[in-house]
């Protein structure tokens, strides 16, 4: 008998390319996943309408969700295993969002922070009706293909809780449709932009970009800020909680050679060029085969449109599936 692979439902908004960040602190984890979970990778666009409705930002999205895809795929999210689509081509969503509005009051969602924060980003005083809904959408999303787990960073895990609430709001009322879906929080430290003082982000100028050339790898990495302290090559320097060394950590497979370089630090016996230096060469072993394989794909016409056709279509058959068990469950299938 074959057995019924466990759901994972996770993705992101499509902001841009992704960096270095997003592999260490999620899609590393997905590409792990897939080997254990049947996957659904969402790519929110309606989600970023809570805070972008322009035209201007709509005329953007179909490119940066072309480069994306591209950067899942060179990065090994495996379109015939996994499920990748488009949000908006999931008419479904709409329709399950619409019921769960009804299972959650106003301050319950008012309270989160998230939502706050996302409005301050975007300068909004008032508050959007579908900003406040913003994680309800999210609870759509996770429980259209009835997902068990949701593999998110610790900023979304408010979100999946709203999701387990209304879940459980929904199986109280009209009968047991929906797992509470459980979080698979990564447990990797977040990996700092190239100035060291914040999480790396597009919008902070301090990623370094998977699909960036290497010219530009090296700008990174040799502008990288270190210890400030340190303005000589032989003055002891801290390792710790240095951006250069936290990346020689991730990036650089040869332990021996880190090891001796952060003690050489230690002791004022390395300069800041040379421990870039070999930074740079271990960054770019693991971006070259990333670098080619995401330059054949988008050599390949068609390949991007492809694997999105097909994965919204999956995703349509699921959602129809869990929407007549929703309907059947209310009893909300009449004249139909
Ligand atoms: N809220 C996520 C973000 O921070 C994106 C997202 C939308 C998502 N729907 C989801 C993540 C469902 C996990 C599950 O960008």
């Amino acid at each position: 008998m074959s057995e019924q692979r466990r759901r994972i439902l996770t993705g992101d908004r499509p902001t841009g390319r992704l960096h270095l960040g997003h592999w260490v602190g999620s899609i590393q984890n997905r590409v792990r996943l897939q080997d254990e979970f049947e996957c659904f990778f969402i790519i929110a666009d309606l989600h970023t309408l809570t805070t972008r409705p322009e035209k201007e930002w709509l005329e953007q999205v179909p490119g940066v969700i072309r480069d994306m895809v591209l950067d899942y795929l060179a990065l090994g999210i495996d379109p015939d295993r996994s499920t990748l689509f488009i949000q908006s081509a999931v008419p479904g969503t709409a329709e399950l969002n619409l019921i769960f509005e009804m299972l959650v009051t106003l301050p319950r969602l008012e309270r989160l922070p998230s939502i706050k924060e996302m409005a301050e980003a975007a300068h909004l005083d008032v508050l959007p009706f579908g900003l406040v809904g913003y994680p309800v959408l999210q609870a759509a999303d996770i429980l259209l293909p009835r997902a068990d787990a949701v593999p998110v960073g610790k900023d979304n895990v408010p979100h999946v809780e709203i999701t387990r609430e209304i879940a459980r709001r929904f199986n109280y009322l009209y009968g047991p449709v929906f797992n509470e879906p459980e979080v698979i929080i990564s447990e990797v430290p977040t990996l700092p932009g190239t100035d060291g003082q914040n999480k790396m982000s597009k919008s902070l100028n301090n990623a370094i970009f998977l699909s960036d050339p290497p010219e530009a790898v090296r700008k990174g990495v040799m502008s990288m800020y270190t210890d400030p302290n340190r303005v000589r090559a032989d003055i002891p320097g801290t390792v710790e909680g240095n951006p250069v060394f936290t990346y020689h950590d991730v990036f650089n497979p040869d332990r021996a050679e880190v090891d001796d370089l952060k003690t050489r630090y230690r002791e004022g016996r390395v300069g800041d060029v040379e421990v870039k230096k070999k930074l740079l060469a271990a960054i770019e072993a693991f971006l070259t085969p990333i670098r080619e394989r995401r330059a054949e794909f988008a050599r390949t016409p068609g390949v991007v449109d492809d694997v999105l056709a097909s994965g919204n279509q999956v995703m349509r058959e699921v959602a129809r599936d869990t929407l007549e068990l929703v309907r059947n469950a209310m009893g909300m299938n009449y004249f139909r």
